[in-house]
């Protein structure tokens, strides 16, 4: 059994409930581009390529990835392999921070440069810490509906009360919010508790889940091999998660999400993924970030399967 396409909120958007994370493509660049080693282009073309054959049908991307080199070495990828502008659904972010919302429109042309005139469906604001209001960005991101240069329009990292400004915003300007993108895995439930999930349930919203896997930690490879760590480029070994303490709290989830792929002959990974597929229903889409094409091959595998309600349950509590 494969889980079907899943329309973005109330857009005409079909997505692949996986979607591949283009963060990985920063290549060294811009904030956070050393989060993750640097990936040569080649690498990069074969990962989007091992996600098409898989049946993804988008990417998610952003402006500080590398400041337009995700967005630029996607594109290439997607032309080396043989898709044309259209064929698949691309989203990208603005990036606020020290912004007003006149940049929306003013910095839109140099999307579109680093995406080389392939077309942005999805235009997101990446984080609610602008400089404008919730209806100064709104109508900045009204005016790209208006004219058609964008599908539709998404937040990021907005808080439920923060999602429903901005959801009323834009209904003012007469369109509506399609979805919010927000760290959401099983070692990581806070969208549930904090009403977000609940608030984007009632608008019609769709669920980005971002770090799907909590950045590779529901892989259970670090648990099986702790020295990893260490040998990871980038901030992981310094965040709790992935500090003795935090792998030992997560060791009886990673063991049960073992003991339940055994069923389905899949991952750990592919069940923690499978989980943000279910749990929810089809308002949630996933985006792991893959280094690897096995990475993505694997990740890409967590549409073929799903859990029941009672498995979905049981980790969700045993992920609380
Ligand atoms: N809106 C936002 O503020 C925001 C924030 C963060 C991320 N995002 C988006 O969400 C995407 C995914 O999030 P993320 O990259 O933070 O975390 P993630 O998808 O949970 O983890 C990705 C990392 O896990 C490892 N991995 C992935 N699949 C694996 C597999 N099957 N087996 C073993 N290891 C595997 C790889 O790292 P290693 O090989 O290095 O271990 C990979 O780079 C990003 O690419 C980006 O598009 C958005």
């Amino acid at each position: 059994m494969t889980i079907g396409l899943r329309r973005l909120g109330q857009s005409d958007i079909q997505l692949s409930p996986i979607g591949l994370g283009c963060w990985q493509f920063s290549q060294g660049n811009g904030i956070g581009g050393k989060f993750w080693q640097t990936l040569p282009e080649d690498q990069i073309a074969a990962i989007v390529a091992a996600s098409l054959a898989g049946g993804i049908n988008w990417f998610d991307t952003a402006e500080i990835y590398g400041w337009g080199k995700s967005e630029t070495a996607l594109v290439h990828s997607l032309r080396a392999a043989g898709r044309r502008p259209g064929e698949v659904v691309i989203a990208t972010k603005w990036y606020p921070v020290f912004r007003t919302a006149a940049s929306i429109v003013a910095t839109f042309p140099q999307r579109q440069a680093a995406l080389e005139g392939w077309p942005i469906d999805l235009h997101q604001v990446h984080m609610p810490w602008g400089c404008s209001t919730r209806q100064g960005e709104m109508k900045a991101m009204a005016r790209l509906l208006s004219e058609k240069q964008v599908r539709a329009v998404g937040v990021s990292n907005f808080s439920a009360s923060q999602l429903r400004q901005a959801h009323r915003a834009l209904q003012r300007e007469g369109f509506t919010l399609v979805s919010n993108q927000v760290r959401y895995n099983l070692a990581q439930r806070y969208p549930d508790f904090d009403d977000t999930i609940q608030t984007a349930k009632e608008l019609g919203i769709s669920i980005i889940a971002f770090s799907p896997l909590a950045q590779g930690l529901l892989t259970g490879k670090f648990h099986e091999h702790p020295e990893l760590v260490r040998f990871r480029v980038g901030l992981r070994k310094f965040m709790p998660l992935f500090s003795r303490r935090g792998l030992a709290r997560t060791w009886p989830l990673i063991q049960e999400l073992t003991r339940l792929g055994q069923a389905y002959q899949a991952s750990p990974a592919q069940v923690a993924l499978n989980w943000l597929l279910s749990y929810h229903g089809d308002m949630v889409v996933a985006i792991p970030g893959a280094t690897t094409t096995a990475h993505a091959a694997q990740n890409v595998g967590s549409m073929a399967f799903q859990l029941t309600a009672a498995e979905c349950r049981q980790l969700a509590d045993l992920g609380r």
